[in-house]
């Protein structure tokens, strides 16, 4: 599944043709300025909770792409008064199959308000199964003892989880994650954006690896075939 990264915890991933974009905050990231959102396409956004940093960019891009918005009632709610025309409202324990594989919306232990101040619902995590593979986006998640729910029914084969701490769990919490899910293959987001969750790259690799797990980071703009091998270090 080609993966590309945009910035903090904006991924696009390309299931069965379709390409999946989540949670887009390219514009407002300094880090990001080379990335050019006009040549972004998407053929599904999905957002994971209503801040700021997770949804900048979806009023342009769902526009620019004409994108199917995937997120919860709330949000979509919210986002179909700011002129979204195309939304697919869900909430946590839900599941829809789409075109290219199911989406299944899971708990993320977070918040979730829109950057006017409106309720934003609850903050989700996604598992995305299809018949090229299943992986988990947790969004912004902390540790919580649910993600065991996750690892007992199904097969994952990578997962994005966060590690920047301070808003989210970081990189020892993402590590315990890991076992929960049991899916030891863990690409790395929402780290470095701001100053509150710079991580020391060496020390989270480190980490990873005498756990026996394998981290990868993106670089921003960066594009990978992430398949199950080419994760794995062996
Ligand atoms: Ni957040
Ligand atoms: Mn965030």
């Amino acid at each position: 599944m080609l993966t590309t990264y945009f910035g903090h915890s904006c991924f696009a991933v390309t299931v069965n043709g379709k390409q999946l974009l989540f949670d887009p905050f390219i514009s407002p990231n300094p880090l990001a300025k080379h990335i050019d959102l006009k040549k972004i396409k998407a053929d599904y956004i999905l957002i994971s909770h209503g801040h700021e940093d997770h949804i900048a960019d979806v009023n342009l891009l769902a526009d620019s792409t004409g994108a199917l918005v995937i997120s919860n009632f709330e949000i979509c709610e919210w986002l179909s008064k700011k002129g979204i025309k195309r939304c697919h409202p869900m909430n946590t324990g839900g599941k829809w199959l789409f075109e290219f594989g199911k989406v299944k919306c899971v708990r993320a232990e977070h918040s979730s308000s829109m950057p006017d101040g409106t309720y934003g619902g609850n903050p989700m995590g996604f598992i995305i199964e299809s018949t090229e593979g299943n992986f988990y986006y947790a969004g912004d998640t902390a540790l919580n003892y649910d993600m065991k729910l996750i690892g007992d029914f199904r097969k994952l084969d990578f997962s994005f989880l966060p590690i920047g701490d301070n808003f989210t769990m970081g990189i020892d919490n993402a590590i315990i994650a890991s076992d929960f899910i049991r899916c030891n293959k863990v690409i790395g987001m929402h780290y470095d954006t701001f100053e509150s969750i710079k991580i020391n790259r060496e020390e989270a690799f480190s980490k990873f690896q005498r756990a026996g797990k394998d981290l990868t980071l993106f670089n921003i703009g960066e594009a990978i075939n992430v398949t199950v091998k080419q994760l794995s270090k062996t």
